[in-house]
């Protein structure tokens, strides 16, 4: 059977570092969308690593690591990460299995990404500028390149083909580049690639799912990110939710079992777009700092805020989840009151649900004031050591969405993990 790992809110919630830590359990962990945008921390043994593409079970040897159909690869990034990973002494020739239906992340890709961002000037969505959504646009628009395709004898034609439409574009947005530094190492990550298993991966999961081997899929970026269902058009470009595991390792739903979902203790958002419950305040600048609240991917500072229940119940509505795991509640260790947003006031009128434009300045968040913790978290590892109050905090949230909050994450570590 198939489990899923999935984050809830505005990505980076602890993806990694869970996967990493569930890993043990699973004899395959596949990534089933998104690309080089997600930047995935695992920390152990004194060290931290950033996954972007590769999944994040690649430090477990037993287990087999899947990119997945519904991924986009970069290559320069992909044989980056495999060479930084291999360094480590990870044997990624034999545990990561890249699917053929991968699309595949060209240069101008990346180009198109910076010069549509840089043309909707201030009303840019804040892209990782990885190439994402031109990447999609030319799946959807069926005139995408395949990891198959690298391996075929007309690559070099439809390429230029490809490149020839992207060049249209560019100039069209005045853009100014020079693709021949980008394209060099390109084909270079190409021929480095193709020593890596590039395999037809729907018949492989779906072979070792009838062996009874146990999947574990992990998604990348956060349901508030779903290109469906997001604070749109403030989203990624793929189906962050459960239902992006099926269409994007070729699993049935049927196959799936649990759902884990991801939440911080508190809200962080990276980018632009409405994030109801920010604190654009001291209070987020100290979340900010405690939390290390800069991205994994681009480093940027990212946004922070309350824990904000009506997206928290959306999340889980659409996921299905039925495992909630909660990460870095260490980090609000010592704050005298944690703030829940717990409805909106729209219009006058209070709400639980999301409405249609999240970005429409009508939305005023309502919150409920708990008592704060202190102590240092990261050292326990039974729940009933932990804080009273946090436990309270933990008990209204449960009460709240319905949903056992199986895991704690206490620190970025491992090691840092509380299982009820
Ligand atoms: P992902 O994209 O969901 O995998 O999350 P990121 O790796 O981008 O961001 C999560 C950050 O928080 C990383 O730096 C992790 O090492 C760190 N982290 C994960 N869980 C915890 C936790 O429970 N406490 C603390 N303090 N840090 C955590
Ligand atoms: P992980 O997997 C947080 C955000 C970007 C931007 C929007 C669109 O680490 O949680 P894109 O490059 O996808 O076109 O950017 O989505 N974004 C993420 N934010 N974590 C991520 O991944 C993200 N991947 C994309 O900041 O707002
Ligand atoms: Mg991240």
């Amino acid at each position: 059977m198939v489990d899923v790992v999935l984050g809830l809110q505005w990505g980076d919630e602890g993806k990694g570092k869970i996967v990493d830590v569930l890993t043990p359990k699973y004899d395959v962990v596949a990534r089933f969308q998104g690309g080089p945008n997600a930047g995935h921390s695992l920390e152990f043994g004194g060290n931290k690593y950033v996954l972007n593409t590769i999944p994040s079970g690649i430090f477990h040897e037993h287990c087999i690591n899947i990119i997945g159909n519904g991924v986009v690869v970069d290559p320069v990034q992909l044989k980056k990460e495999i060479e930084k990973a291999s360094a480590t002494g990870v044997n990624i020739k034999k545990s990561l299995y890249i699917s053929e239906k991968a699309h595949v992340i060209l240069p101008t890709h990346r180009l198109v990404d910076a010069a549509s961002e840089a043309h909707k000037g201030e009303h840019k969505v804040g892209s990782t500028l990885r190439g994402i959504s031109p990447a999609y646009q030319d799946k959807i628009g069926r005139s995408g390149m395949r990891i198959g395709d690298l391996l075929s004898a007309g690559f070099m034609q439809k390429y230029q083909g490809t490149v020839a439409i992207h060049r249209k574009l560019l100039d069209s947005l005045n853009y100014e580049y020079n693709l021949a530094d980008h394209e060099a190492a390109f084909f270079e990550a190409v021929e480095f690639l193709k020593q890596f298993k590039i395999i037809n991966s729907e018949y492989f999961i779906n072979d070792l799912i009838s062996k009874g081997k146990k999947v574990l899929a992990e998604g990348a970026q956060g349901t508030l990110l779903d290109i469906d269902f997001g604070s749109y058009p403030f989203v990624t470009s793929s189906n962050t939710i459960t239902g992006g595991a099926c269409s994007g390792l070729g699993i049935a739903p049927q196959k799936i079992e649990k759902v884990f979902g991801i939440f911080k203790a508190y809200a962080t958002r990276v980018g632009n777009g409405p994030f109801p419950s920010e604190q654009d305040n001291a209070t987020g600048e100290k979340i900010r700092t405690l939390g290390h609240e800069f991205g994994a991917t681009t480093g940027r500072p990212r946004r922070t805020g309350w824990l904000d229940l009506p997206t928290l119940r959306y999340a889980i509505m659409l996921n299905g989840v039925s495992d909630l795991i909660c990460t870095k509640s260490d980090v609000l260790s010592g704050f005298e009151e944690v703030l829940v947003c717990d409805a909106y006031k729209i219009n006058g009128q209070l709400s639980k649900e999301i409405p249609f434009n999240m970005q429409d300045g009508i939305l005023e968040p309502q919150y409920k004031t708990f008592k704060g913790w202190d102590g240092n978290l990261s050292v326990m590892r039974q729940y009933s050591e932990l804080p009273e109050t946090f436990r309270n905090y933990m008990d209204f949230v449960q009460g709240e969405i319905g949903v056992p909050i199986n895991v704690i994450s206490v620190g970025p570590d491992r090691e840092e993990t509380i299982i009820r």
